[in-house]
């Protein structure tokens, strides 16, 4: 009995140091999430990949670009990637950091399964090409969010 419970003590403390190890790195995203300050990236990724206002626009309602083949704008979208810190300079993604903006961008939206929804989107990344996997991220991300808030077209 006493080494039954004693058994149930370490299964409950290991618990606790991977609950608090989750929310360990979640705060730590939460943290470089704050410190993003999203209209000076835009201006600075237009200074090296200068893209129309209305197609950032298009894209970010449509989770697609109009115009597929507009590579400038794919790589003014992996900037914003790349500044934020949300894919490193080996095509890393910051899985945590990533579930943070989703939530936030543009909007604080409060989406059911939204992490479960970044990791299939980032699972799905066969891109080599970072402005391609970039932009495949996060059209993935805005495609998904839109269905399921229902606006999907
Ligand atoms: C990028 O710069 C161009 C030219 O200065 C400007 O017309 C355009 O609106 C800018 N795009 C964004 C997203 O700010
Ligand atoms: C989200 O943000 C946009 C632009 O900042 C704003 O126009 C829109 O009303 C907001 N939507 C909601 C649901 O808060």
């Amino acid at each position: 009995m006493k080494a039954l419970l004693a058994g149930c003590v370490a299964a409950l403390g290991c618990l606790a140091v991977a609950v608090a190890a989750i929310s360990e790195s979640m705060s730590r995203a939460e943290e470089a999430a704050a410190k993003i300050d999203l209209p000076e990236l835009f201006e600075e990724c237009n200074e090296t990949f200068t893209t129309p206002k209305a197609t950032l626009n298009y894209f970010f309602s449509h989770g697609r670009l109009q115009n597929e083949n507009d590579y400038g704008s794919k790589c003014f979208i992996h900037c914003l990637a790349d500044r934020s810190g949300e894919i490193d300079s080996d095509g890393n993604f910051d899985v945590d950091l990533i579930k943070v903006m989703t939530r936030r961008f543009p909007n604080e939206t409060n989406i059911e399964g939204l992490n479960e929804m970044v990791e299939s989107c980032v699972a799905d990344r066969g891109e080599t090409d970072f402005c391609e996997r970039a932009y495949g991220l996060v059209s993935c991300l805005i495609k998904e969010k839109l269905a399921r808030l229902g606006h999907s077209d």
